[in-house]
């Protein structure tokens, strides 16, 4: 499943209703707040502006440093909120150890949640009328949508139970009628959960604890890898390459479900964008 190749569609449909906002007056601004200094945090923020810069979307880093405190960071959110101009807010996780990261994500106006991450959106999405929908998650439903991969009446299983990643996937499938397992470190079986998925998605980013081998897939099941982690200075996810040889499906890493949680970020900036001018847009 090539990820690069249904992002970059996203992203033009995208650029065309930012030229359409523009028109109306309205430019899409995204602010992203980056706490610490954390390499492979500061490469994805990076990529998330230069992929917004691309299709018109204006953008501000908060670089802000390691020891920065939980109320500080209240403070700049707050002044992002009210900041008319601001359309789009993002807080990039993990958060230093010392922050906690529920105060700081709750407290992002929910109409400028580009992640999904507050209390009142992730209600919203339970209830299944979220208009912002969550990054990743939407990335990968988009990405079945484009090669027709219907979840219905399938068994999904997701390795990763986070609130950015595992939570907020199973419930879009369930919406779309997928009967969905969870694993994560403390399932006793998860070698059999892998192996019953008709639809695997794994979300670990970690090979030392976890690698998925070719023995823990289903013939033919659709593989949808969300891990990244570098080995010899080489990116890869959570699956071994010899899993190709069993999956039908399967993404890259990277160019599979990278480039579509970017590509969401963006859709999710210009929806933003309307909903907090006022705008109809499709
Ligand atoms: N860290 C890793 N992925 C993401 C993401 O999609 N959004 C945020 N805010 N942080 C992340």
């Amino acid at each position: 499943m090539d990820g690069k190749s249904v992002a970059s569609k996203v992203t033009e449909h995208v650029s065309s209703t930012v030229k359409t906002l523009k028109e109306k007056g309205v430019e899409p601004y995204l602010a992203t707040v980056l706490v610490g200094n954390d390499e492979a945090s500061a490469t994805y923020v990076r990529n998330k502006h230069r992929a917004c810069e691309q299709v018109g979307i204006g953008t501000i880093n908060h670089h802000l440093p390691e020891d920065y405190s939980t109320n500080q960071l209240i403070e700049l959110i707050t002044i992002l909120n009210e900041d008319r101009r601001v359309h789009g807010i993002l807080v990039q996780l993990p958060l230093p150890r010392h922050i906690n990261e529920f105060l700081i994500t709750s407290m992002i106006k929910p109409s400028k949640d580009v992640d999904c991450l507050t209390p009142f959106n992730i209600g919203l999405l339970a209830y299944d009328v979220a208009k912002l929908l969550p990054c990743t998650p939407a990335g990968i439903v988009e990405l079945m949508k484009h090669y027709r991969i219907d979840p219905a009446g399938k068994h999904v299983t997701i390795v990763n139970r986070s609130v950015l990643v595992g939570k907020p996937l199973s419930t879009m499938l369930l919406h779309l009628d997928a009967t969905v397992t969870i694993c994560h470190s403390k399932t006793a079986n998860i070698r059999e959960m892998c192996r019953e998925a008709d639809i695997l998605v794994t979300a670990v980013g970690d090979r030392s604890r976890f690698v998925l081998t070719a023995d823990m897939v289903k013939d033919g099941a659709v593989v949808i890898d969300v891990g990244i982690d570098r080995v010899n200075g080489r990116l890869v996810g959570d699956a071994d390459s010899s899993v190709m040889e069993k999956a039908s499906y399967m993404t890259p890493v990277p160019g599979g479900v990278g480039p579509m949680t970017v590509a969401m970020l963006l859709r999710n900036t210009v929806i933003a964008a309307a909903l907090n001018e006022g705008i109809d847009v499709d």
